[in-house]
């Protein structure tokens, strides 16, 4: 008998921690307003852990890269040590136009995002992707590659600033999971709708 082999597309994934009304960064570029608590942090490191390719914005990639040679071993957070490791482990495709070499192992860099590409990745990859910053996931869901969002709603209004959904995009989505924090953020869990 011929045996039957599954083939399981992996999802592209947007998540953001974000203020209440919509911004991942404040008018004056600052989000330390979002960083997690360990509360928070333990949520993410669990949605990161499976991840296997991380695609980014060369913005978001220059933030991120931090994670390349941080050390938190002999520190208090076993959290941050966690996210080290995890953010190590993933491969990166970093979009950009200027940047010439990565600064970080596993990553290559992408002239351009191809819908293509993103959907040949989609069924090469085995695990799941994401898509981070605000420009380059908006792009992507403008493109209707996003699959599922992540967003971490922080207990602020800032007013202003970059926001983490892009314009002109209207999406109907299904809510799977939300959860609260006991420092306010709320954790919102959808999929987008066929
Ligand atoms: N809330 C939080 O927890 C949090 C955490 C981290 C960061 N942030 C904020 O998020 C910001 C990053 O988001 P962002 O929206 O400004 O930028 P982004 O999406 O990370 O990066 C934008 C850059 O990506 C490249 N790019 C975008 N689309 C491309 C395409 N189709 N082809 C080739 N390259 C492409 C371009 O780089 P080139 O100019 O090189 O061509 C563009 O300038 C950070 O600066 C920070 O303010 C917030």
């Amino acid at each position: 008998m011929a045996q039957r082999r599954s083939f399981t597309v992996a999802k592209l994934i947007y998540t953001t921690i974000t203020s209440l009304d919509g911004y991942v960064a404040d008018e004056e570029g600052n989000f330390d307003w979002a960083a997690p608590d360990e509360e928070v942090l333990a949520s993410v490191n669990e949605l990161e852990r499976p991840v296997g390719t991380y695609l980014y914005g060369r913005r978001m990639y220059q933030t991120m890269v931090f994670w390349e040679t941080a050390n938190f071993s002999a520190g208090p957070s076993q959290l941050m040590q966690d996210f080290a490791e995890i953010w190590r482990a993933a491969d990166k495709i970093v979009f950009s136009t200027t940047v010439e070499t990565a600064s970080s192992a596993r990553t290559k860099i992408e002239r351009a995002l191809g819908p293509e590409a993103v959907w040949q990745l989609k069924a090469a990859s085995g695990r799941d992707i994401t898509v981070g910053g605000p420009n380059l996931a908006g792009q992507a869901i403008k493109a209707g590659l996003v699959d599922e969002y992540h967003f971490f709603v922080t207990p602020i209004m800032v007013g202003g600033g970059k926001r983490s959904l892009p314009e002109d995009v209207r999406l109907r989505l299904e809510l799977l999971a939300e959860r609260r924090f006991s420092n306010g953020t709320v954790h919102l869990h959808y999929r987008t709708r066929e």
